[in-house]
């Protein structure tokens, strides 16, 4: 019958795993993308949600690297192992875990023995400075939120973080931002920026903006929940519609 037609065509096409949703989140430095992301996770509790950050494929410094670490562009797009990211989050799409290495911002260095495993989820949140740099990363995702917060801001916060948690003293910082933070952000950061969906100004404090980018996600999720529940009435209406 037509209808057994139907509902056998579409099963060999929705049996297919669902594909994630991925989510960038970009912004510049110390802008509150954590927070923001933090926020979307906790609003999703009830789904399979995680976080890849761009920070963990930062490359490992090499000794030479390592003892003039004061001339080396940590905010340049090579700074970043882009193909192992791709990789990384490709195994992610078709289902499979994977493990992504820990970095540690004190000794510039990949730990050797200590990975992150990851497992597949219905979310994926990509989150750094420059996800929007690369268009095969861009092209993966369904929805780019840009972080905004100003540049004194920004500044004030990366001082007390980089002291605090990073082993950075106060007089390094502010070189460092100066010749290498703040004009990557000019060039490679803010015109990434075109690229995104979302704009949040004030980052982490905007709780309207992360409340509709909840909503719009949920839409999104509930949409696939549907199709995973009733195949076929999916494909026989646009099935009519063509
Ligand atoms: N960086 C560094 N030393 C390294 C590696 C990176 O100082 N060994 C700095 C780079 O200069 C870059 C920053 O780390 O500017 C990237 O991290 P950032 O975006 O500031 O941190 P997040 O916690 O991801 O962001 P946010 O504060 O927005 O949550």
């Amino acid at each position: 019958s037509p209808a057994h037609h139907f509902s056998s065509s579409s099963l060999s096409h929705h049996s297919l795993p669902i594909q994630p949703f991925i989510i960038g989140v970009s912004g510049g430095t110390a802008s509150g993308k954590t927070t923001v992301c933090d926020m979307i996770i906790q609003q999703l509790h009830d789904h399979r949600v995680i976080l890849v950050n761009q920070d963990s494929f930062y490359r490992g410094l090499t000794p030479d690297e390592l003892k003039r670490v004061h001339e080396y562009n940590f905010d340049h797009p090579d700074a970043f192992d882009t193909e192992q990211m791709l990789e990384c989050v490709g195994k992610l799409i078709s289902g499979q875990s994977v493990q992504v290495p820990v970095y540690d911002f004190k000794i510039h260095q990949r730990s050797s023995e200590n990975f992150r495993q990851v497992n597949a989820s219905d979310v994926i949140i990509l989150e750094g400075i420059l996800v929007f740099h690369d268009q095969e990363v861009r092209d993966l995702m369904n929805m780019k939120i840009f972080v905004d917060a100003d540049a004194d801001v920004r500044l004030a916060r990366r001082i007390r973080r980089d002291t605090v948690e990073r082993g950075r003293d106060i007089n390094s910082v502010l070189e460092q931002y100066a010749k290498f933070v703040k004009p990557a952000f000019d060039d490679f950061v803010l015109p990434s920026k075109k690229y995104a969906d979302v704009i949040i100004p004030r980052g982490g404090d905007n709780h309207v903006a992360i409340d509709l980018i909840v909503q719009h996600i949920r839409t999104k999720l509930g949409q696939h929940d549907l199709c995973k529940i009733y195949p076929n009435i999916f494909v026989i209406q646009s099935t009519f519609q063509i």
